[in-house]
């Protein structure tokens, strides 16, 4: 139903990373399931006795997914276990199912073309919805809350930080203005305030993708959740990320480098006593090819980086 919405990123790429070893029990984890195009081909890659199991934060992104395995599965071939869950409770929740090692695992960051094409999921600037940006409604800390009470250098950091937005100080200060004599409501209110600050139409776009960072703390739980994923990965099981904004990337990177290295302090005798656990499989990350980026524009920004276990 979706289908013309949203294609998968870097599809083959990821599906021939994910190694499937027939002469054991093989256990995959998508972390962001949505219309599940990348979960579908492996589980068609599975073994009868493997399990999969996939995360979504997002209810109705779940549900759509469980449709289509459920297609894809249909003679109940493979053991498949969804989870209504942040991936940043990725160890606690596979605990929940018994399970304390994975032989696989992979991320794609991009959030859902949905969540900005739908009107209810209140991501997008171009029109008028209350400021909220939660991909989990349960939790308390909307946009609304950042932009009517966090301090103009908060407000500030995250702009620059999140966003690399050139005017974050000018809009800050005229965010703290603005919400003396009244309160931010919309999603129009801020983006008018943006427009009136820069006159930039991207300004728009980076401030409300700092804020959807920041509301959701994407980046805390993404190394949060890549650190716990390698700890879970059982000796040569892959860890695969794709990621679509650089501090996204940096974190991966970040990670993969220090968990590929014997020692990460600079003394002249190790005193950290850091030991590998990674091989990094890919010098240079993973682009799509001209072919895609012609087929889904919106994979031009992807960057993908995967990694074996090794201990
Ligand atoms: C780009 S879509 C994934 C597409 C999927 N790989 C496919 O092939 O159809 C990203 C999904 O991740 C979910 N998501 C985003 N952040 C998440 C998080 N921290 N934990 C769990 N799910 C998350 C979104 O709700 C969305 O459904």
């Amino acid at each position: 139903m979706y289908d013309n919405l949203h294609k998968s990123v870097l599809l083959e790429e990821l599906c021939d990373s994910i190694k499937i070893d027939s002469n054991k029990k093989n256990v995959i984890v998508d972390t962001t399931l949505w219309l599940a195009w990348h979960a579908s081909k492996i589980v068609e890659k599975l073994n009868p006795w493997d399990t999969f199991i996939g995360f979504d934060a997002d209810i109705k992104n779940l549900e759509l997914a469980k449709k289509r395995l459920e297609e894809t599965n249909k003679d109940n071939k493979v053991r498949i276990i969804l989870i209504n869950s942040n991936f940043v409770n990725l160890k606690k929740e596979l605990q929940k199912v018994w399970i304390d090692k994975i032989t696989g695992i992979y991320y794609d960051l991009w959030i859902s073309s949905l969540h900005i094409d739908e009107k209810e999921r209140w991501f997008s600037f171009r029109l008028e919805w209350p400021l909220d940006m939660r991909f989990d409604r349960t939790k308390w800390k909307t946009a609304l809350d950042i932009i009517n009470s966090y301090k103009k250098e908060d407000l500030r950091r995250i702009f620059l930080e999140y966003g690399e937005e050139p005017y974050c100080n000018q809009i800050a200060q005229k965010i703290v203005e603005t919400r003396q004599k009244s309160k931010f409501e919309t999603t129009k209110d801020l983006s008018d305030l943006i427009w009136k600050v820069s006159k930039f139409e991207k300004s728009k776009n980076r401030v409300f993708q700092a804020l959807r960072i920041e509301v959701n703390n994407e980046l805390e739980n993404i190394e949060t959740s890549i650190i716990d994923a390698i700890t879970l990965l059982e000796k040569r099981g892959i860890i695969f990320v794709i990621s679509f904004h650089s501090l996204e990337d940096r974190i991966v990177k970040n990670i993969f480098r220090k968990e590929s290295r014997d020692c990460i302090c600079k003394d002249i005798v190790c005193t950290c006593k850091h030991k590998k656990t990674l091989k990094k499989l890919n010098k240079k990350p993973i682009l799509p090819t001209e072919k895609e980026i012609q087929e889904n524009p919106r994979s031009r920004s992807a960057k993908a980086r995967f990694a074996e276990k090794i201990v």
